[in-house]
Formats: C-alpha cells, sequence, structure tokens
C-alpha cells in the first residue's frame, strides 16, 4: 500500500527508499545545481509565459526561475518531493508567479485538456513508469501551438551507452525508478514532438563517483502530423 493515491502501489521497503532518496536529493545534486544546472534551468525557463505545468517537480528547483509564467502547477507523486516543493514555494519572492504543488503523476496529470501554455520535465522522463502514457499526457494538457520544454540525460553512444544499461538495475532501485539509459529523441519522436528549440548544454550529469551522462534541454512541439491526429 502507499501512501498516496498519486503514487502506485509500492511495498513499504519501495517507498522507504523512495523517501530516502527525496530526502537527500538536494544534497546530492548541489554541487552539479552550481555548476551546470541552475544556469540550465535558467536558460530553458526566463521566457516561459502563461499558465505551466510542471511534471515531476521534485523539491521544486525550478521554482526561482519562472520569472514570466504564472499561473505554474508543480505536479509530482512523491510526498517527501512535495513537502520541500511547498516550503520552496512559500519561500519565493514577493509578487512572483501563483503557484500550486499538486499530488500527481506524469501519466495521469490532475488538469484539465488544453490548458498549458508550456509543459515542464527536468530530470524526470528517465523516472517515469511509461514514458510514451507520459508524453501523451503532456500532448493533452498542451494548448494548440503549445511548447515541451526539457532537461533530461540520456542514453550515450557506445561503451558509455552500456555501462548506463549496467548500471541501471542499481539506479531503478536505489534513484526513485532513474532509468540511466532511455533514448530521448526516439521517445520525443514515438509520441509526436519535434525539437524545434535547442538548448547548447556543454556540460555532461555527473554526480559523485558515478560516470558522466549525456544531457540535453530545449524546447519541443506536436508536429503538425501529431496536432492534426489529436484533434480529429
Ligand atoms: C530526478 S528527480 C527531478 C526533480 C526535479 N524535476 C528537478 O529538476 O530537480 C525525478 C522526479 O520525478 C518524479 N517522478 C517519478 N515518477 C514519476 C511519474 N510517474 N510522474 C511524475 N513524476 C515522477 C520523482 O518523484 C522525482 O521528483
Amino acid at each position: 500500500m502507499t501512501d498516496d493515491p498519486a503514487v502506485p502501489t509500492r511495498s513499504p521497503r519501495e517507498q522507504a527508499r523512495a523517501r530516502r532518496f527525496a530526502e537527500g536529493y538536494d544534497r546530492m545534486l548541489a554541487g552539479l545545481e552550481r555548476r551546470v544546472l541552475a544556469d540550465v534551468r535558467r536558460r530553458l525557463l526566463a521566457d516561459v509565459r502563461g499558465h505551466v505545468v510542471e511534471i515531476g517537480a521534485g523539491t521544486g528547483a525550478n521554482v526561482e526561475h519562472y520569472a514570466a509564467a504564472t499561473p505554474v502547477d508543480l505536479v509530482e507523486p512523491l510526498p517527501a518531493m512535495r513537502e520541500q516543493a511547498l516550503r520552496r514555494v512559500a519561500g519565493r519572492a514577493a509578487g512572483a508567479a501563483s503557484m500550486r504543488v499538486l499530488a500527481g503523476r506524469a501519466e495521469a496529470l490532475p488538469v484539465p485538456d488544453g490548458v498549458a501554455d508550456a509543459v515542464v520535465s527536468t530530470l524526470v522522463l528517465c523516472s517515469v513508469d511509461d514514458v510514451g502514457a507520459a508524453l501523451a499526457e503532456v500532448a493533452r494538457v498542451l494548448r494548440p501551438g503549445g511548447a515541451f520544454l526539457f532537461l533530461e540525460h540520456e542514453r550515450g553512444r557506445g561503451a558509455r551507452g552500456w555501462v548506463q544499461s549496467a548500471l541501471t538495475p542499481l539506479s531503478v532501485r536505489y534513484a526513485a525508478n532513474c532509468h540511466l539509459d532511455r533514448d530521448l529523441g526516439a521517445g520525443l519522436d514515438r509520441a509526436g514532438f519535434e525539437i524545434v528549440d535547442p538548448l547548447v548544454v556543454d556540460a555532461p550529469l555527473a554526480v559523485r563517483l558515478l560516470p558522466d551522462w549525456p544531457l540535453r534541454a530545449g524546447r519541443a512541439r506536436l508536429a503538425a502530423t501529431a496536432c492534426g491526429a489529436a484533434s480529429a
């Protein structure tokens, strides 16, 4: 049983691991956040306007970067992550965007059809149970012409990719379902998204003793055929 309807049934042991991951998350990423991630988040989100839905918002690392968006719905399944996101939202600057923290999974977003000017996903598509279902939900909640803004790690080429695949059972177990070896481009493609505005990310994802993985960020839109199919 889980303590939250937004989280699919997990054993008590899995829940305890997920809680430990959530509680140590900001500490674990602090160095990388300073060196790389904060700058990419800032560049990715500075110009986003209107109603934003963020999936897998975690501890709220993007909260301070929404300079021009409002309202912002931060959707997150893990209670221990949401508690930290709520503290970040409460501590944001006066006059900042209107924000809500919602319990929910990317595969079943608690948001009506077509309301979002942008959907944001940072380091999340590695962790969802079903990438196809999550991106179908992104497409459902985006208004026509809306943007999907992403910052994700992905499978590297050659030997690096094999190492990522070999380590994935461990990261799934100890890093809250994180798959190190997902093919981001193929997932976006299958869901009908095309990357229209890639962001240059110079540094890889490097956490403590682990080998580093490529990071990719940018803005994607539903390709015309997928838009047509969605509205047909
Ligand atoms: C690596 S953390 C990233 C957190 C935050 N987005 C960031 O940029 O720091 C992955 C997040 O995805 C969340 N997550 C896992 N499965 C999910 C799902 N099915 N739907 C939405 N979020 C999910 C986790 O709870 C966690 O908060």
